[in-house]
């Protein structure tokens, strides 16, 4: 996820490569950093603490309390520190860093291709000016929506989890083609452009995707024939359990 937000925040040039500085204990995996997107590599957290205007901890949540325990003596009260790691409360982040102002945030996979959600929760000390950062730190990868922090579980459940449940939905269109008769490759492509075509039209023409059915679902016409049975079998109902279920297992791993 850390790659992802280097080379988002390249290409949308929000920062240049040589403004990009990477702390990874593992020296291949550093080098590789330093030599696909020609960012630079710190000493170690501390020196990147030190030297760094934003820092993004993007390691396992297991890892954050010790990142937190190391960077703490030098993030002071200039220093930006925004967390990506699922479950990890603003208040453990406060608790390790008493001055630096506190972001937690939550990206999804897609930001490897540019269309992450993330969802972020504003901490301690953030300014307008911070959150402008912020903002198009992750916009670089996606788009940004803000929530309070105690709906981080229910982004999880959503937009965190969410590719999987449309992995899945694309998948089962494809096999729904090849059941037709289309050829797999075929079946896979027109599967997954529609539901990202579908997907811009909510976002960019901004109408409910309620209106957007039924302007497709013309009287005794073939879609409202798929989209009975897809009711009949319960998968407006079985997405939102999907959803409720992601959110309370989220809410049980951050130990709530
Ligand atoms: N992947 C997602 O979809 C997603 C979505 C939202 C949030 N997140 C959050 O993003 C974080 C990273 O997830 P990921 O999937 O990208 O994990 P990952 O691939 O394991 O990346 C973590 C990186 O941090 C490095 N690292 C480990 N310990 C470190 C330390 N002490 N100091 C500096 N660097 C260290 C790791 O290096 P080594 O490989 O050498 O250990 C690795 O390069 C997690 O907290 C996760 O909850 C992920």
């Amino acid at each position: 996820m850390g790659e992802a937000l280097i080379r988002g925040l390249i290409r949308a040039k929000v920062l240049r490569p040589q403004e990009i500085l990477v702390s990874e204990p593992d020296r291949a995996r550093r080098e590789s950093l330093v030599g696909a997107h020609r960012v630079r590599a710190a000493a170690d957290n501390v020196d990147l603490a030190r030297r760094a205007s934003l820092v993004v901890i993007a390691v396992k949540p297991q890892a954050v309390p010790r990142v937190l325990a190391e960077i703490a003596p030098v993030a002071g009260a200039s220093s930006l520190v925004v967390s990506i790691a699922a479950g990890v409360p603003l208040a453990l982040l406060a608790q390790h860093l008493r001055k630096a102002h506190l972001v937690r945030a939550m990206p999804n996979t897609p930001a490897l291709v540019g269309e992450g959600a993330t969802a972020v929760s504003w901490g301690r000390g953030v300014t307008t000016a911070d959150k402008a950062f912020v903002r198009r730190l992750f916009d670089a990868v996606g788009s940004t929506v803000e929530v309070d922090e105690g709906l981080m579980d229910a982004v999880t459940g959503l937009s965190g989890s969410g590719p999987a449940y449309v992995f899945t939905v694309i998948q089962a269109l494809a096999d729904g083609g090849v059941q037709a008769g289309l050829p797999r490759s075929a079946a896979l492509h027109l599967a997954a452009q529609t539901v990202l075509g579908a997907a811009r039209m909510v976002l960019e023409l901004r109408v409910n995707p309620v209106q957007l059915r039924d302007q497709v679902a013309s009287p005794g016409g073939t879609t409202i024939r798929g989209i009975a049975e897809l009711e009949q079998r319960g998968l407006s109902g079985a997405l939102i359990a999907a959803v409720a279920a992601a959110t309370a297992r989220s809410r049980e791993l951050s130990g709530k």
